[in-house]
């Protein structure tokens, strides 16, 4: 049996948060059908974020409720605790946090110090356990900021350590710039893992320097079995310059299929939805291996 990896598609949150087409939530509710009808189980639908600060992500409450029900795992960001009382109340199951590995990263994006938004990280993850929502944990900028450079790897490896400590289930180490080689990835993954277990790691990889399947590739070799990836490649956080897209979940999909790995994806599928939410966000970024997958499906072989 072919082991199973697992991706959570974040296209609908980090594809759509800096997009400059606004899309409406019924739109944004059809691009999640049509991941799902690709075989995507995993996806972080929204964020319950300030509609100042991301005008794209408001309505998210709208999304969720128009989910479908079934075997899926939804998730939404939030950035603080008036977010925690509005994911809890449109009845989704899973949120996460974020926690940027930096004190200035922290500050531009949810206007906390480090030392707050550890408060407010702690304070969720109890308040998650009663409330029977599951929180996950992510760590951003965890090999590079864009205000204060490279990232010591003792700061993650120990704020790893205090949130799993916290009880978080899952820490997701991001790349939020796409800052990180390969060579980096390994040697951070190689550590968590083996302080941690890879069991309760995921990471979430951009591609601006075209690194982002070679660093999904890097953290597979060291254990890790989960991945964020965006639909078409889409992404990036308004609050850290410099950040482009989410490594494409085709790029991830087709490498891991390859490879042997069970995603439960279907690539044909998946075309669709990269297709329509280029239409709907009226932009022409598509993922590196967009051509090759039409060229098989013309051919009738996908
Ligand atoms: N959801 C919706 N609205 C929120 C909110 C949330 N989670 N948190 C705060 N607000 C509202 C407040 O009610 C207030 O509204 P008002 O002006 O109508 O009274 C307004 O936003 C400002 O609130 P304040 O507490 O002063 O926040 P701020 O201006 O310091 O902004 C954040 C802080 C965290 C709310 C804002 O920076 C944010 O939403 N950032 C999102 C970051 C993000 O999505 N990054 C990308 C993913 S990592
Ligand atoms: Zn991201």
């Amino acid at each position: 049996m072919a082991e199973k990896i697992i991706i959570n598609d974040v296209g609908p949150r980090d594809g759509l948060q800096n997009q400059a087409v606004i899309l409406e939530p019924q739109q944004r509710v059809a691009l999640i059908h049509t991941l799902i009808a690709a075989g995507v189980k995993h996806i972080e639908v929204g964020s319950f974020v300030s509609p100042a600060a991301v005008p794209a992500m408001s309505g998210t409450a709208d999304v969720i409720a128009a989910l479908p029900k079934g075997d899926f795992h939804f998730s939404a960001l939030i950035p603080n605790l008036k977010g925690y009382e509005l994911a809890k109340a449109s009845g989704i199951d899973t949120v996460s946090l974020v926690i940027a590995a930096s004190n200035t990263m922290n500050e531009k994006n949810i206007r906390m110090s480090n030392s707050q938004v550890m408060s407010f990280a702690k304070d969720v993850l109890g308040r998650s356990h009663p409330d029977e929502l599951t929180t996950l944990a992510c760590i951003a900028t965890a090999w590079e900021c864009p205000f204060e450079g490279l990232i010591p790897e003792n700061t993650v490896i120990d704020l790893c350590a205090e949130l799993l400590a916290a009880g978080a289930p899952e820490v997701v180490l991001a790349d939020t710039i796409g800052a990180a080689s390969p060579g980096q990835v390994r040697s951070l993954m190689t550590k968590l893992v083996s302080e941690f277990g890879a069991h309760r790691l995921s990471c979430h990889f951009h591609d601006t320097r075209a690194m982002g399947v070679a660093n999904v590739y890097a953290a597979v070799e060291c254990g890790i079995r989960k991945f964020d990836s965006s639909i078409g490649g889409l992404g990036g956080c308004p609050f850290a310059p410099g950040a482009s897209g989410n490594v494409a979940t085709e790029d991830v999909v087709l490498m891991l299929n390859q490879m042997g790995f069970d995603t439960g994806i279907d690539l044909g599928k998946l075309i669709t939805a990269a297709d329509l939410v280029a239409e709907q966000t009226r932009t022409n970024t598509s993922a590196n291996s967009a051509k090759w997958i039409k060229r098989q499906i013309e051919k009738g072989l996908l």
